[in-house]
């Protein structure tokens, strides 16, 4: 993602901006120095914060205002006007604040704030001693920093399978894979971040089964360590085709920076990919790799892209912009079996490929919680607080299946940040405060510079309503079920985007 421009924009805030010139809820971008800031106003109220998003530098003067509280235009990060704290993710660092004047008409920004004093604890009476995390990505990471952010003293274990410290997972299939993002930007925080906080990380470590009762996880080389909670975020897996010749060693999957990485290794010296599904990710990985120029063939069982979550026209324009960029979509197919660099369709043709990923949905990984007794439903089943059926054993991300207060159903997403926001409310309701978990479901996926987000979750429709122009890329399509808006996508409106987001979170705080 590009950053911001450098050269500073806007009116000179320092010296001063008419009170009238800023409208009750809007916000105005100038600058103070050489830095960029973002007035907004909230009736007599103004505010003054940095203005670029601390996730990848969205415009926050782009986004929109709701209540005391700023949103990102580019993946819905929402921060305090007041603090700068980032109240949720994929945000997970403040953004600086600055105190303003007023007189004579006019508006001021003086200086920037000290960080804020930290609020005081909000633990409840006993907070537990010891709070073990199974998993290190979004979920596991977002809980770890929570814990630490509200001034958890006790002990923290972050156990995950994976080698790599928590990582930008959404990176592995976009920038990073496509060679314009290097890998020190890939890790979500440096080593010393575990270290300074008191998490004990541990790489590298299966947990191989729970004793709910007993509370203490088993890892696979025998160890034992015991909990006073437990949040499970084990995420999901790459399901695998069960074709012949598409085992581990000829058939990339991609979840992890290993995986990423040996896509990469590979890509190096690769003339022709094919990629098996055209799901998000394996479109992803599709214009990754072309942007690497390298020729990319999807092979996929659908009519159009995307369809069962986008619908007809959305998935015409996802396919029309991967063709313009010289995709080739074998669609109503699939591949019937891989010989060394020969996939054969299973129409008959076949295709000479170096490289061949596949991106073919995924399996949340349940098994921990199957052996342990608590409730699955195709998803770890939670309540509001995301706790499972077991005490003391919560659950957030890919894995968890919650009641979802705005379509009214127990659902189970694979957002990145929805496993951020799970996490974030899981380690409060670990430390005794009971937050119900009713954030709006949020995506965003990726193509070569159309971006595509969603706000909320329709599994199905009986009509779509387009606002504005697809093939223009200027859209924001609602998915409606009875006259309710149950979802929108959208490309370049951000702002619609933010507002239908708001106007859903109101109607369940309401409701
Ligand atoms: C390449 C890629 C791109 C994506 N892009 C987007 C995007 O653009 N937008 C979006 O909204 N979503 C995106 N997603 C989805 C998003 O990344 C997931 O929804 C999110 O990572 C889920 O978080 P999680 O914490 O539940 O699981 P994960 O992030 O997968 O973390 C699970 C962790 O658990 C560990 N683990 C599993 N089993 C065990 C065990 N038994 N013992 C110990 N540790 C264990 C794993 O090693 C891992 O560290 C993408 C996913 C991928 C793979
Ligand atoms: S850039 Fe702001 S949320 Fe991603």
């Amino acid at each position: 993602m590009a950053e911001q421009d450098a050269k500073p924009s806007g009116p000179d805030l320092s010296r001063g901006v008419a009170f009238s010139e800023l409208a009750d809820g809007g916000m105005l971008l100038g600058h103070v120095g050489d830095e960029q800031v973002v007035l907004a106003r909230r009736g007599a109220e103004v505010f003054a914060v940095g203005a670029s998003c601390s996730h990848y530098h969205g415009p926050l003067a782009e986004g929109l205002m709701v209540g005391d509280t700023v949103r990102c235009p580019w993946h819905h990060a929402c921060f305090s006007l007041r603090t700068g704290e980032a109240l949720a993710a994929p945000a997970l660092s403040p953004i600086d604040c600055w105190s303003t004047e007023q007189r004579d008409g006019k508006v001021f920004v003086t200086e920037k704030r000290a960080a804020p004093a930290k609020p005081a604890p909000r633990l409840a009476a006993k907070a537990p001693d010891r709070i073990v995390i199974v998993g290190g990505g979004a979920a596991g990471f977002a809980a770890a920093e929570m814990l630490r952010r509200e001034q958890y003293k006790g002990g923290i274990v972050m156990l995950s399978s994976d080698d790599a410290a928590p990582v930008d997972r959404p990176n592995l299939s976009k920038d990073y894979l496509a060679g314009n993002a290097p890998e020190e930007w890939v890790p979500l925080r440096g080593d010393d971040f575990y270290k300074d906080n008191g998490i004990d990380l541990r790489l590298g470590k299966s947990v191989a089964s729970i004793d709910a009762r007993g509370h203490e996880v088993a890892l696979s080389d025998g160890t034992r360590v015991p909990f006073d909670r437990l949040l499970l975020a084990t995420g999901a897996e790459p399901v695998r085709l069960p074709i012949p010749g598409a085992g581990p060693g000829q058939v990339h999957t991609l979840r992890s920076l290993a995986d990423s990485r040996a896509i990469i290794e590979q890509a190096k010296s690769a003339k022709r990919a094919v990629v098996i599904g055209a799901s998000f990710i394996g479109l992803e990985v599709a214009a990754s790799l072309r942007h690497r120029g390298i020729e990319v063939h999807v092979v996929a069982p659908e009519k159009r892209p995307m369809e069962r979550v986008l619908g007809a026209a959305m998935g015409d324009f996802v396919r029309a912009l991967h063709e313009e960029h010289g995709v080739v979509f074998h669609l109503e197919d699939t591949v019937a079996g891989i010989d060394g660099r020969k996939a054969t369709l299973k129409s008959g043709g076949t295709i000479d490929a170096d490289l061949v990923v596949a991106g073919v949905g995924v399996r949340p990984r349940l098994e921990l919680a199957e052996k342990a007794g608590l409730t699955v439903d195709r998803g770890l089943v939670v309540d509001a607080f995301l706790a499972s059926s077991a005490p003391d054993i919560y659950a957030a991300g890919d894995i968890a299946k919650w009641p979802d207060p705005h379509s009214g159903q127990a659902i189970r997403v694979e957002h990145w940040v929805v496993a951020e926001r799970q996490g974030q409310v899981a380690a409060l309701n670990m430390l005794g405060l009971r937050h119900k978990f009713d954030a709006v479901p949020f995506f965003w996926s990726q193509h070569y510079d159309v971006p595509i987000n969603y706000v909320g979750h329709a599994e199905k429709w009986d009509e779509i309503a387009v606002d504005g122009d697809i093939a223009g890329r200027d859209c924001l399509v609602r998915y409606k079920l009875g006259g309710r808006t149950l979802a929108a996508a959208s490309i370049y409106r951000d702002v619609a985007s933010l507002q239908e987001e708001a106007e859903m979170e109101r109607s369940v705080a309401s409701a």
